[in-house]
């Protein structure tokens, strides 16, 4: 019998974090002040985060300790299994090996509880009483709101209006934290009162969402912001998956051809990425990178690397990405999480770079794909994992082809069990798939800081 699970034990979590900035092929261009497009200091982010997050923004230092608050708390489901998709690879009749880290262990249901753990701690070491955030499939939220709960803070979620109607369980797991929930836009925020008054039914963005918690933070006392993705701390804080992930790899005397994630703001794929990064960076190594997005949210594989606000009211500093323009409004596809204009310096880079590439499907390819992997394994992924399922498959029919017996891991972000509206439209054969035209994305593109 084949071995599909390959297990660690609470000996072998990660004592650090792994910083990728030091190995990257070039400097991330710095974050700049819109009014004077001069690099900000640290400080023009105090007012949203505790300043160990600041400094971890910037460190040069290529390990990062995790504090022993943060471990004992990791330490409930992690570290978490790497599996083999034995059972998929033989549906397929592929002979490549399917291999899959399972981030869906987590309380949460997914791999966002590893920096909303940390952030909390840092939050409550610096005194903040009250953290407010964005969230788009609900995952991001429902991981804060443990968090808060675990450190005893208050949490408000502003939770995209759209998912706020597909997903009501997700809105529950919240509540049962103790966390409010507003859908977004909504009326508790001047942009958001501004937003509704433009379009009154408007079904919300990840960009309004975090203008809404960003205005709601700086305006109210005691109280800071929490971002799901996208900025380096958070990608820092995710890379114990792909710490894990190695040493898991090594168990199953494997080294991963391809290593496949979805991308949001990027975050759960550069924690599988990054740590393997090092070594293409670093040691040659010859593994290629995929980060997958919606065909209706194609950041990097329709946008344009350049300078923009991660946030539709553009509050926040610019950054520089592949972005659609931080007015695009992507169309309500159910990978809610998968729906933002932007995307991660560290992931616009390495793309920039060619060390990484990205790939782009429709939701109705997705959800078969999703489908073929329940079937297989038993077991039902969230809408944005199934992205990364997506391509892991085309890769392994790839290999059915040509014979060759690659090995292919994937980050499996999260699970779909409170996904199943989309799973229902899919089976009533109403998933619809949309795509901008390249003159839509141009034209939101023209709101680029000049
Ligand atoms: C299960 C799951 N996977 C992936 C993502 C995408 O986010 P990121 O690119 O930051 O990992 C989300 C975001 O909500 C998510 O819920």
């Amino acid at each position: 019998m084949e071995e599909t699970r390959f297990l660690l034990g609470a000996k072998d979590l990660p004592k650090t974090w792994y910083n990728v900035l030091p190995d990257l092929p070039r400097p991330l261009d710095p974050p700049l002040n819109p009014a004077t497009k001069q690099p900000i200091g640290p400080d023009a982010l105090a007012a949203l985060f505790p300043m160990a997050l600041i400094e971890q923004e910037v460190s040069s230092k290529g390990e990062i300790p995790i504090p022993p608050e943060v471990l004992d708390i990791y330490a409930l489901w992690r570290p978490t299994p790497l599996r083999r998709a034995i059972r998929l690879e033989q549906m397929l009749g592929t002979p490549a090996k399917i291999f899959y880290k399972d981030e869906s262990v987590s309380p949460s249901g997914s791999h966002k509880l590893n920096t909303a753990v940390a952030q909390t701690f840092y939050n409550k070491q610096d005194g903040t009483k009250r953290i407010t955030t964005e969230t788009g499939a609900g995952q991001w939220g429902s991981a804060l709101s443990i968090a808060c709960k675990m450190f005893d803070i208050t949490c408000r979620v502003y939770m995209v209006k759209v998912s706020y109607q597909q997903k009501p369980y997700r809105r529950s797991l919240m509540q049962v934290f103790g966390a409010e929930v507003i859908p977004s836009p909504s009326k508790l925020t001047k942009f958001g009162q501004q937003v509704l008054k433009e379009d009154p039914e408007c079904t919300g963005s990840l960009g309004i969402a975090i203008s809404e918690a960003m205005e709601d933070a700086v305006t109210s006392k005691n109280t800071r912001y929490s971002l799901g993705s996208v900025l380096n701390h958070v990608l820092l804080h995710q890379t114990v998956i792909g710490q894990e992930a190695k040493k898991q790899m090594e168990l199953a005397g494997a080294y991963p051809d391809f290593i496949i994630g979805c991308v949001g703001g990027g975050s759960n794929y550069a924690g599988l990425a990054l740590p393997f990064m090092r070594d293409k960076l670093k040691g040659g190594k010859k593994t290629r990178f995929i980060a997958v997005e919606p065909r209706a949210c194609p950041s990097i594989t329709k946008g344009r690397y350049a300078y923009d606000h991660g946030d539709t009211a553009r509050m926040t500093p610019l950054l520089k990405q592949h972005t659609l323009g931080h007015v695009f409004i992507p169309p309500a596809i159910h990978a809610g999480g998968l729906r933002y204009h932007g995307m991660a310096g560290i992931i616009s880079l390495l793309c920039a770079e060619k060390c990484m590439e990205a790939v782009a499907y429709h939701q109705s390819d997705v959800f078969k794909n999703a489908m073929l992997f329940a079937q297989a394994e038993g077991t039902i992924p969230a809408p944005e994992t199934s992205h990364a399922i997506a391509a892991a498959i085309d890769i392994a029919k790839e290999c059915k082809k040509t014979g060759e017996k690659k090995t292919i891991l994937l980050n499996f972000s999260g699970h779909g069990y409170f996904d199943m509206g989309a799973y229902d439209s899919y089976l009533a054969g109403k998933l619809e798939d949309t795509e901008c035209t390249q003159e839509e994305i141009e034209q939101a593109l023209q709101c680029l800081p000049k």
